[in-house]
């Protein structure tokens, strides 16, 4: 049900992009509205989320902990999975947010028979892993066409990534490595009875539309060649809000408006989406905070005065009664 949904709302978004690539009154509303509109969308959106967790009270520690706290001095700290100190804890974030070291836990749940079997598996922290890489190193190496002069770490990028010098144009790794890895996760909802009984459109649809945005990248790069000067002297127009004469419009080829339709859907839909992972990895309290709960303790700052009945004065009440009732008191007076 989600699947088909959002092969719909893809299908509507490719056909669109489409129809902007061949009639040109849309193409100009697509390539010279659409992309304002998706930034303004991003950019606020984006803002205004990570403001709205931002503002949110974390007034306790409620640190995961997969390791030994601080405790004893003759019993040893697990530093990175339960740290105490900000050092731990950048440390901690750095290994998750870099190379997502909670995903390296997963293991796998199957029955055997009638037998519940937990074994290790990696593959998913492995093609998690190399989509995200890919997907930032692709970003990065686009900055050629956003700047002139073309800063020196793409060409850096680029030499890495084209290591192999294999094909011409030279294929680049990332470009087997996103699409192996959008594959993958888009594959694992499909079969994999257990996620697809969680899976939502909203699942779905983000890795249809980067699968999208990669399939026509490919396409552009290695079989339907598009004028990469026009493209450029388009990007650069744009971001620097300058005016694109018509001309410079024709030359943009079809597949390059739906390559770049689809990345203006991905703005727009990305501050609404769970895309924003990007921002709540850094705000999730769970794993930002020191787990010092046993060295300070922490109040809520707006715990009001409640009248409180301690158990000393409990006891001065009912000392008489509690006695008689032969219940052991702490004070004999
Ligand atoms: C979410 C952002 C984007 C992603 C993930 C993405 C992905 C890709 C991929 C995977 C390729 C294949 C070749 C390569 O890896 O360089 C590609 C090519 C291309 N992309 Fe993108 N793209 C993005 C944004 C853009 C934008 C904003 C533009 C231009 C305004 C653009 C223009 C192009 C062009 C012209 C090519 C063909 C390159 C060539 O022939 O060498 N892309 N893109």
């Amino acid at each position: 049900m989600g699947l088909g949904i959002s092969f719909i709302y893809f299908a509507i978004i490719l056909f669109l992009a489409w129809i902007a690539g061949v009639l040109p009154f849309l193409k100009v509303f697509f390539t010279t509205v659409i992309p304002y509109v998706a930034l303004v969308v991003f950019i606020v959106g984006v803002i205004a989320r990570i403001i709205r967790w931002g503002r949110s009270p974390v007034p306790f520690r409620i640190t995961t902990t997969c390791g030994q706290e601080k405790s004893l001095p003759w019993i040893r700290q697990n530093k990175l999975d339960n740290p105490s100190s900000w050092l731990g804890t950048l440390g901690r974030m750095l290994l998750e947010i870099l190379f997502f070291r909670s995903l390296f836990r997963n293991t796998q749940a199957e029955f055997r028979g009638d037998r519940l079997v937990y074994s290790v598996d990696k593959w998913l922290w492995f093609f998690s892993l190399a989509f995200h890489w890919s997907f930032l190193i692709i970003f990065l190496r686009h900055f050629r066409f956003f700047t002139e002069p073309i800063p020196s770490f793409v060409t850096f990028l680029q030499n890495i990534d084209g290591f192999f010098q294999v094909g011409l144009p030279i294929i680049y790794i990332t470009n087997i490595l996103i699409v192996a890895g959008l594959l993958y996760l888009f594959l694992r909802r499909i079969f994999d009875s257990k996620v697809r009984i969680v899976s939502l459109p909203s699942d779905y649809f983000p890795l249809l539309l980067i699968l999208g945005i990669a399939a026509t990248g490919i396409l552009m790069r290695y079989f339907f060649k598009t004028d990469l000067v026009a493209v450029k002297e388009f990007t650069v127009a744009i971001l620097s809000f300058q005016s694109v004469s018509g001309d410079l419009i024709n030359k943009l080829s079809p597949l390059f408006v739906i390559h770049f339709t689809f990345v203006c859907t991905l703005l727009i839909y990305f501050p609404m989406s769970k895309l924003m992972h990007l921002g709540g990895v850094f705000l999730s309290p769970t794993r930002n905070l020191a787990n010092n709960n046993r060295m300070k303790r922490h109040i809520n700052p707006w715990n009001y005065d409640v009248p409180v009945h301690t158990y000393e004065e409990y006891e001065d009440e009912f000392r008489d009664k509690m006695k008689a009732a032969g219940i052991p008191v702490e004070k004999e007076v």
